[in-house]
């Protein structure tokens, strides 16, 4: 057995306990402080959740507060709604009485000048206040629309939303005339005239002033030119030769130019190159017609039979011996048309398509 005995303590605890170890004052030092460190994190943990109570209440009056604006804000739109609803109706039952006592007293309500569809956005007028009317068919009924009208919530010009009587402030409100206020913007800003042409502001439109030849609502077209050596007549060109041939041989010299021989089937034109001709000397000159394929039956060379206007000499054509096929401008018949055969040699005209 050893010498060592298990010994009891006074207050009930057993182990072994060496003799002379002085850990009895360190353990109680240790002991204190950490009592006084659980006590600190232990106020300090209260404090802590305090503060954030507070913090919490305050959130949820916050919250509370902004569900309240919430409610509130959907309560307005709500009687805004029925605001307008209610407007809208009064406003169709009114138009509906005033077409109904309009029509039974004149039968002359214009229905859909009442529902703003006839406006012509082109007249204007501007009324004392500076204001811009857009008249009408319905500007004519104003004063008579008037006398029988329902005066709306302090007589406001109220502009009804789109699609219905009384957009964009024409007129259509019972009771009141509303007058429009030209809500005008510069079209010219975007530069719209091309090549040069000169922009004119007007109410929602603009108009292009073009650079001379230049056409086309923006004067995009550019003016149709002709080859050098040609003259241009509208959008044709024509070229006069320079020697004699005969009929068919000036065809074929106008078909390899890209045309045919000339054809004057209106009297500006015939003027034009009749004109031209006494300029050029007078002289004998083939025009692109003939009955070669069928006897009377006279055919311009762009394939179009004669109708309506013509400038035959009088008692022409005559079929003379009857060989006579092609049409020319005769000096001696002052330049009016004549038939003659087509193996004569004479100048003549090529015409092509301007470009
Ligand atoms: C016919 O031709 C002649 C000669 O070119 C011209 O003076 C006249 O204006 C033309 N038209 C009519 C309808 O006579």
């Amino acid at each position: 057995m050893s010498t060592e005995k298990l010994l009891i303590d006074s207050d009930g605890s057993f182990g072994r306990r060496p003799a002379n170890v002085p850990f009895g004052s360190l353990f109680q030092l240790v002991t204190a402080i950490l009592s006084v460190i659980t006590i600190v994190l232990v106020i300090h943990g209260g404090m802590r959740l305090a503060t954030q109570d507070r913090e919490l209440s305050t959130l949820k009056t916050a919250v509370s507060d902004y569900q309240k604006e919430v409610l509130a804000m959907k309560a307005h739109q709500e009687a805004r709604k029925d605001a307008e609803v209610t407007f809208l109706r009064e406003r169709v039952v009114a138009l509906e009485a005033k077409l109904t006592s309009s029509t039974s007293a004149n039968g002359d309500i214009n229905l859909q000048a009442e529902l703003g569809d006839q406006i012509d956005p082109s007249v204007t007028e501007t009324t004392d206040d500076g204001a811009t009317w857009r008249p009408g068919a319905v500007h004519h009924q104003r004063a008579k629309r008037a006398a029988s009208s329902v005066t709306f919530p302090a007589g406001a010009c109220l502009q009804g939303p789109p699609g219905i009587p009384g957009r964009d402030g024409r007129d259509g409100m019972p009771g009141r005339d509303c007058p429009c206020r030209a809500k005008d913007v510069d079209e010219c800003a975007s530069n719209p005239c091309q090549n040069g042409g000169t922009c004119t502001d007007g109410l929602n439109r603009y108009t292009c002033e073009c650079v001379a030849g230049f056409t086309g609502d923006n004067c995009e077209t550019a003016p149709l030119t002709c080859p050098s050596g040609y003259v241009q007549f509208r959008d044709k060109c024509y070229q006069f030769s320079t020697t004699q041939k005969q009929y068919n041989d000036a065809k074929a010299v106008c078909l390899a130019a890209g045309g045919h021989l000339a054809v004057a089937k209106d009297e500006a034109t015939d003027n034009v190159l009749v004109s031209e001709i006494r300029q050029r000397g007078s002289a004998d000159t083939w025009m692109g017609m003939s009955d070669q394929v069928q006897e009377g039956l006279w055919v311009w060379e762009d394939g179009s039979v004669l109708t309506g206007w013509s400038n035959w000499s009088t008692g022409q054509p005559d079929d003379g011996s009857s060989t006579e096929e092609c049409a020319h401008w005769y000096p001696g018949y002052n330049f009016k048309w004549n038939d003659d055969q087509c193996y004569h040699s004479k100048y003549f005209i090529c015409e092509v398509n301007a470009s």
